[in-house]
């Protein structure tokens, strides 16, 4: 939800349907919901709603909709402009939004999106970042909320949306758990699982996906390699579409690493990264495949 421009239809397009940022300047406003079933991990399918956000739209969500819009939610994600000119309109829509949610979805949980922060100068943003969220979670009270700064233009967005479906995937830590043993028998450093389609980061060997690494370990590794990967690959796919091939797998042999890509199950796919020269990037494969039976 978010008021009416504020981003949520361009940032849907390009994560659930692989549009490139460059084409959302051409969608419409949404009429007033969208639905979209996204299939994850096979037997987990996410059911994303696109509220239109003109104010006739908001008005019937919070009163002849209300309890269709807010019952059975898993995750509110709330968006809101960064540069919105109507902030104080936006935080009452906000606001009755979050009455509706503990009427009807107590347990949902809630993530807000301060989006378009291409349109700050660089040098501001988290200055800006830090000023909004206090202001955000100020007006969520005693609701406990995620804020995070993103734009269509660079990996932000694949990190927001990534921890927003870590949310809902219920044996994230039992993934990783698999992945972490399966890094050892590669003697891999990091082992990353993407979902198919969206390429959100699913699960890491690492654990948590937001995880900081320790700048001084051995092969320091960098804190938005996972959301640059995911959008590394999905323009990288796009590449691929436009000369009517299909994206299969990907191998990398540099100096100091080895990086291998590759299907892991029907809906996703394993990134290997390994920082020993001596193991051979055959190895890395044959190993995917034989785990593949394990996590289908
Ligand atoms: P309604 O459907 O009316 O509720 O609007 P919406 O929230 O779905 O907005 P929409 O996605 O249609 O985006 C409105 C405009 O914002 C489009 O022209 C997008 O190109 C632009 N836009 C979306 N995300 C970003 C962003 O991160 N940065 C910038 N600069 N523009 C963006």
């Amino acid at each position: 939800m978010g008021a009416s421009g504020s981003g949520k239809t361009s940032m849907r397009s390009m994560i659930f349907s692989n549009n490139p940022a460059s084409l959302t300047s051409r969608l419409g406003a949404t009429i007033d919901v969208e639905q979209n079933h996204v299939r994850f991990l096979d037997d987990l399918i996410l059911n994303l709603w696109d509220c239109g956000g003109q104010d006739a739209f908001m008005d019937s969500y919070l009163s002849a909709q209300r309890a269709t819009i807010f019952s059975h939610v898993g995750v509110l994600i709330y968006v809101f402009d960064v540069e919105s000119r109507e902030m104080t309109k936006d935080l009452e829509y906000y606001h009755d939004c979050l009455l509706g949610l503990s009427q009807f979805s107590k347990d949902a949980s809630v993530f807000l999106l301060v989006h378009k922060m291409d349109l700050v100068r660089e040098s501001e943003r988290t200055a800006v970042l830090h000023r909004k969220t206090a202001e955000l979670e100020k007006a969520s009270g005693d609701i406990t909320v995620r804020v995070h700064g993103t734009s269509i233009y660079d990996e932000t967005l694949y990190k927001a949306w990534s921890s927003i479906v870590n949310t809902l995937i219920p044996n994230v830590r039992n993934l990783s758990k698999h992945l972490r043993i399966f890094a050892e028998a590669c003697n891999a450093t990091e082992v990353i699982l993407f979902e198919r389609t969206t390429f959100l980061v699913i699960a890491t060997s690492s654990g948590h996906s937001d995880q900081t690494v320790d700048p001084l370990a051995p092969h320091a590794l960098d804190t938005k390699r996972y959301e640059r990967t995911s959008e590394l690959i999905k323009a990288f796919k796009q590449s691929c579409s436009r000369l009517r091939e299909e994206f299969h797998s990907l191998e990398m042999e540099l100096a100091d690493f080895t990086a291998v890509l590759d299907e892991m199950t029907k809906n996703t796919y394993i990134l290997v990264v390994v920082h020993d020269p001596t193991i051979e990037t055959a190895a890395i494969r044959m190993n995917i495949r034989i785990a593949r039976r394990k996590f289908e």
